[in-house]
């Protein structure tokens, strides 16, 4: 049996009693690149709470290279290897990019490790080594998304979840958003992206899955889905 980076099994969370994911399975490989859609509501930022342990997973099973972690405490899910970026960044803005950087890394007791690491990420994003100083509120939309996701970088995940990296970002800061990803995706990363820049993250992804009121209603390769009657006409607006 295929042993996956990141395996979601048969998943229901709740918020007062009722089921906002039902029944959710979904399995990324390793330095794969997979992407969930659906509409606002549809439950994909309470999956990724959950997966990262910040939701109750009521039913089913979370597995991060073959290892059962539903129930585990997110500094435990980080420590273990998974980063979430969610969507409002939560980034601090009176303090420099490099600090915000450190950050990133403060589960790590190894002061190399974060010199490591911060290089690693200066060297996947050079923008943010020559902003290291300036203050994180006087980056742009798109650097402040590449801070977010260099921060998640910072404790050297094995997985990392981006929440619509491309919300709020005018068309041409998405287009640079994107590179970003692939750039990442390039390195070897192994990416689950949730996203309603439907095409965009079509392009990148490897795999994908819709979801629909908590629901999955279609998966499948990136050819396939984007010649699905079903994302053609709700997402692609064809
Ligand atoms: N903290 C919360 N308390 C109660 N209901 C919530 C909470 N967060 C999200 N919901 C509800 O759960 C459903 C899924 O929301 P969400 O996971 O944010 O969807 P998406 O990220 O796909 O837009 C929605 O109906 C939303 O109103
Ligand atoms: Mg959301």
């Amino acid at each position: 049996m295929e042993q996956w980076a990141l395996e979601v099994r048969e998943v229901e969370i709740r918020y007062r009693g009722l089921p906002v994911v039902q029944d959710v399975s979904i399995q990324v490989k390793k330095g794969g690149t997979v992407t969930i859609l659906g509409a606002n509501g549809a439950g994909k930022s309470s999956l990724l709470r959950g997966i990262m342990g910040a939701q109750r997973i009521w039913k089913g099973k979370v597995m991060l290279e073959g290892r059962e972690i539903q129930g585990f405490s997110t500094e435990q899910i980080v420590k273990l290897g998974i980063v979430y970026v969610p969507e409002e960044r939560m980034l601090f803005g009176p303090l420099s990019v490099e600090d915000n950087l450190k950050l990133g890394a403060y589960l790590l007791e190894d002061e190399k490790l974060v010199k490591e690491n911060l290089e690693k990420v200066y060297g996947l994003f050079p923008k943010l080594r020559e902003r290291k100083d300036q203050a994180a509120s006087t980056l742009s939309g798109g650097e402040q998304q590449m801070l977010a996701i260099g921060r998640g970088l910072m404790s050297n995940p094995k997985v990392l979840m981006l929440d619509e990296p491309s919300l709020g970002l005018a068309p041409l800061l998405v287009t640079e958003l994107f590179d970003t990803v692939r750039r990442l995706k390039t390195s070897g990363m192994t990416i689950l992206l949730v996203e309603q820049n439907v095409k965009e993250a079509l392009e990148i992804a490897d795999y994908g899955y819709v979801l629909q009121a908590g629901r999955l209603v279609l998966e499948g390769t990136k050819e396939e889905l984007l010649s699905s009657d079903m994302v053609k006409k709700a997402y692609l607006g064809l």
